[in-house]
């Protein structure tokens, strides 16, 4: 059974829409814990966005499971990370103005620069992988760099118009996921897996991990719905 990364970014999201102190991810990782998370992934963007440095340092010592940051490849994240020492680095291309992470790194386009932040990371004992898509040219250079890991992005599979297209990105994946099994690598996946299609894609051979953030907390708030609201009258009735 492949292990759950919980990714807990749309906390944050919510509460710099505020710029107030809850929701608080930090909470939100210690509940994922107790649900059963068997790691907690967070992504620091450039721009701030949602996590913020502070939620990284603090839940360093918090998150008892694996804490993944998810980051680009650039010399002041990979400074940061180097401070901080994660268990796990995943390497995720980053556009500004991009409302979530679209498409895998192009590790053989920006195979010295991920190469350089790679090298920085391994010698830090931090577990690196590479969040690429399902094309076997993205692996083998993923082997160059004796990474841990590749996560392969599931956004096709999960964008899928028809059950013919679905089942085609899906055997794409499974076919790139032989391909990182045979190479020794790890195999993780994640983007956009949700209640609805995430079966097929942890019953692919040989997936260890999988990085799911907007499904759980979409779910979190409805199934915390009612009970939120009833408190809110319980308290106002007196
Ligand atoms: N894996 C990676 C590398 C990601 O960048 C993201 C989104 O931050 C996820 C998994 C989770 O995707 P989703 O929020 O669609 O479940």
């Amino acid at each position: 059974m492949p292990m759950l990364g919980v990714n807990i970014d749309h906390v944050a999201t919510i509460r710099q829409a505020r710029r107030a102190i809850e929701p608080d991810p930090v909470w939100a990782a210690t509940l994922a814990e107790l649900g059963g998370a068997d790691g907690i992934t967070l992504h620091l963007r450039e721009d701030r966005r949602h996590i913020q440095d502070r939620d990284l340092r603090i839940m360093k010592e918090t998150v008892q499971v694996k804490l993944n940051l998810e980051m680009a490849a650039e010399d002041a994240m990979t400074k940061i990370a180097l401070e901080v020492l994660p268990g796990q680095v995943t390497l995720v291309p980053e556009k500004r103005e991009e409302l979530t992470t679209e498409g895998g790194l192009d590790v053989v386009k920006n195979y010295d620069r991920v190469a350089r932040c790679v090298e920085q990371l391994l010698n830090a004992n931090i577990e690196v992988s590479l969040f690429i898509d399902a094309d076997e040219k993205q692996i083998r250079a993923a082997d160059k760099l004796q990474v841990h890991a590749v996560e392969l992005h599931t956004g096709r599979y999960a964008d899928a118009k028809t059950p013919d297209e679905q089942l085609k990105e899906l055997n794409a994946i499974a076919s790139a996921g032989e391909v990182a099994l045979d190479h020794g690598l790890l195999l993780h996946m994640g983007h956009g897996l949700t209640y609805r299609n995430v079966v097929p894609i942890a019953e692919i051979n040989g997936v260890s991990e999988l990085n799911i953030g907007h499904s759980i907390i979409s779910r979190a708030v409805m199934v915390g719905m009612e009970r939120a609201v009833r408190e809110m009258k319980q308290l106002i009735a007196g």
